[in-house]
């Protein structure tokens, strides 16, 4: 029998008020006092079922700070996530993301259970491409591996060689050895990973819908508004010509460690805007300015979506066994070439 109960935050003990006061005061700036009380009595209760359960919350950079801070286990970048599952030794993942996250947690760990709170929460790129178009490209470049950002279904992986994420994507085409590679589905990735190696790209025009928001104006007016005192760090899915006004380009992970190691007095993080609430919480003493491009998709997660998924233990990421093994056998390829500099 788990504890499935929601109690009142006047109800709680004194210790599970302390345990919230201690998560929420860091949050403060980012959370209003009422949100968090709405949603107090789902943290105490997600604390109960992962627990009793055996289960790890593992959550993206791009979730929303009560999440983020309040009831993950684990955070960071999409490769960082997969190494995560990779090594946990729960029993029980609830991926904090989107759907392709949690089959890349399900394919390194076919024996744990790993759930999504929400089957909506898809990707924009992982949408752009079908199992079908890889063979066709397959065929179109024969002996041309391919190289696959992990926002892709299983059924793209299974059909490549190798997986990539922000984080390694130079690293992982340079491992091939090879002087061409097919790289899908994100265009704008693939022209950043042509602009920093040799190798020939052969590109897909997959976007990520929030990252092509983005406009090389837009990120002159911050510069200008403040008279140029600001680091603006860009994320490898904005269209070149965005990236090209950045003076940093990198994986969400790569960029909070450009924070951590620069200490920059005012940073714009030209990404999904959750993720600055979330980064500053770490970093007091740096001005996040928050150009706010949401992620439909990451916004789909939510506190009570959480407990509902420990509880009822919904839902559940399933992979046919044909399609997991060359699936797996790619993503554990991209492990092996190891983070890359890019996070
Ligand atoms: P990273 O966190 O790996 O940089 O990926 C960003 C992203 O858009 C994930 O959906
Ligand atoms: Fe997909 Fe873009 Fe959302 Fe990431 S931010 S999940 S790449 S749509």
């Amino acid at each position: 029998m788990v504890t499935t109960e929601l109690i009142p935050v006047e109800s709680l003990s004194r210790r599970d008020r302390a345990s919230l006061d201690r998560r929420y005061l860091p949050m403060a700036k980012v959370v209003p006092g009422f949100e968090w009380d709405a949603v107090a009595p789902y943290v105490i209760a997600i604390d109960r079922l992962k627990a009793e359960r055996n289960a790890v919350i593992i959550a993206h950079n791009y979730q929303a700070p009560e999440i983020f801070h309040g009831v993950a286990d684990l955070v960071g970048d999409s490769l960082a996530m997969a190494y995560m599952a990779a090594e946990t030794e729960a029993s029980v993942v609830v991926v904090a993301g989107v759907h392709f996250m949690a089959e890349t947690a399900k394919l390194i760990n076919p024996d744990k259970t790993v759930l999504i709170p929400d089957l909506e929460a898809g990707c924009s790129l992982a949408e752009s491409i079908t199992g079908a178009d890889v063979r066709l490209l397959r065929e179109r470049y024969p002996d041309t591996p391919v190289v696959t950002y992990v926002n892709t279904s299983a059924e793209v992986k299974a059909h490549s060689d190798i997986t990539c994420t922000s984080s390694n994507a130079v690293e992982v085409v340079e491992s091939l050895g090879v002087p061409r590679v097919i790289f899908l589905p994100d265009e704008y990735l693939g022209q950043y990973v042509a602009e920093n190696t040799e190798v020939e790209i052969i590109l897909w025009r997959g976007h990520c819908m929030v990252h092509e928001r983005f406009t090389p104006d837009e990120i002159r007016r911050f510069r200008a508004a403040y008279d140029g005192d600001i680091q603006v760090l860009a994320h490898p899915e904005c269209p070149p010509e965005v990236l090209a006004e950045a003076d940093f380009v990198g994986s969400t992970s790569g960029m909070v460690k450009r924070v951590d190691v620069e200490r920059p007095p005012r940073v714009l993080l030209v990404t999904e805007c959750s993720m600055a609430a979330n980064v500053s919480v770490n970093f007091p003493d740096v001005e996040f300015v928050r150009p706010c491009q949401m992620c439909p998709y990451m916004g789909t997660i939510t506190l009570p979506k959480i407990y509902e998924s420990l509880r009822d233990m919904k839902y559940e990421i399933t992979v046919p066994p044909d399609m997991a093994a060359p699936a797996r056998r790619a993503v554990e390829r991209m492990l092996e070439v190891g983070r890359g500099k890019g996070g």
